[in-house]
């Protein structure tokens, strides 16, 4: 069994963007993230400050505009008008989720395709779907930047992906497809998921759920991607996967913390500086 290293890897990405950011600032640009938090939600605040400090590192100019959960949508709609036409700003990140009373399809739609580093926009969604080139959603692309680190092709394999929210499982089985995948993906709604998992040789959950994935789930030498966050009651981060039981019968497994996290964010990143490069 070898663990994927997404934070080793995540820092090596990281110190190439630094190197490209320099790059850009010596054609006087600065690459610029705007980030939108709304409300007070304990995790979004936490991911936002990762984010943050991770532009910083890169030499990334982020500004975040923290709403109260009471603000109205035509506000932020407002907000994201004047991020469009900012040309200091390539990209803009909504972090999600959003209070109830906002409708998260209106606030997305309302981005800049061209600064749509999340990879979210019906427009670049569009694109994934068809193969084309365009913003990629990055837990997603994190994980198939991993998975080529480790020189894992995904062509011909039976994956299984588990999840099929519009952030990680959609996204993630459409680059399994274009990299010629045979793609099963599961959701809450599966009849039976071990039916499903078991003969995957690459199994890729983010579900939200502590131990959803079993060591009877899996078969012998499976590569299985852990995309799930989660804090137990003790206040321990774990993943969806029941790592210590699971993890001695994979060819290949991501640790959580460690895995997939990192990456999300090193991605973010690099969409950002590639949009600043087409300024
Ligand atoms: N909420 C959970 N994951 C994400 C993400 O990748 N991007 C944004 N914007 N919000 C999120």
């Amino acid at each position: 069994m070898q663990l994927l290293d997404g934070k080793a890897l995540s820092d090596t990405i990281k110190i190439e963007l630094k190197k490209e950011s320099q790059t850009l600032n010596e054609k006087g640009i600065t690459p610029g993230l705007a980030v939108i938090l709304v409300g007070d939600d304990a995790a979004s605040q936490t991911y936002v400050k990762m984010k943050e400090k991770a532009c910083d590192i890169t030499g990334i100019y982020s500004i975040i505009h923290k709403m109260p959960s009471t603000i109205s949508q035509e506000k932020i709609l407002e907000i994201i008008h004047m991020i469009n036409q900012n040309p200091n700003i390539d990209g803009v990140l909504v972090q999600l989720p959003l209070p109830k009373h906002i409708d998260t399809t209106k606030i997305i739609e309302a981005i800049d395709p061209k600064k749509d580093v999340d990879g979210f926009h019906p427009f670049n969604v569009g694109r994934l779907v068809s193969g084309l080139d365009g913003y990629v959603p990055c837990t997603p692309l994190g994980v198939m930047r991993l998975l080529k680190a480790y020189h894992i092709d995904p062509k011909g394999l039976n994956a299984c992906v588990v999840g099929a929210s519009n952030i990680v499982g959609k996204p993630m089985m459409n680059l399994l497809l274009n990299a010629f995948a045979t793609v099963d993906i599961c959701h809450i709604y599966t009849k039976n998921l071990k039916e499903h998992t078991q003969k995957a040789d690459l199994v890729i959950v983010g579900v939200g759920k502590v131990n959803l994935i079993t060591e009877d789930m899996i078969k012998e030498g499976a590569i299985v991607i852990d995309i799930g966050i989660n804090k137990t009651d003790e206040g321990k981060i774990v993943g969806d996967v029941d790592f210590e039981r699971v993890a001695p019968k994979c060819s290949y497994i991501t640790p959580v913390p460690g895995g997939v996290g990192p990456m999300t964010i090193a991605m973010l990143l690099e969409n950002t500086i590639h949009a600043a490069q087409n300024r």
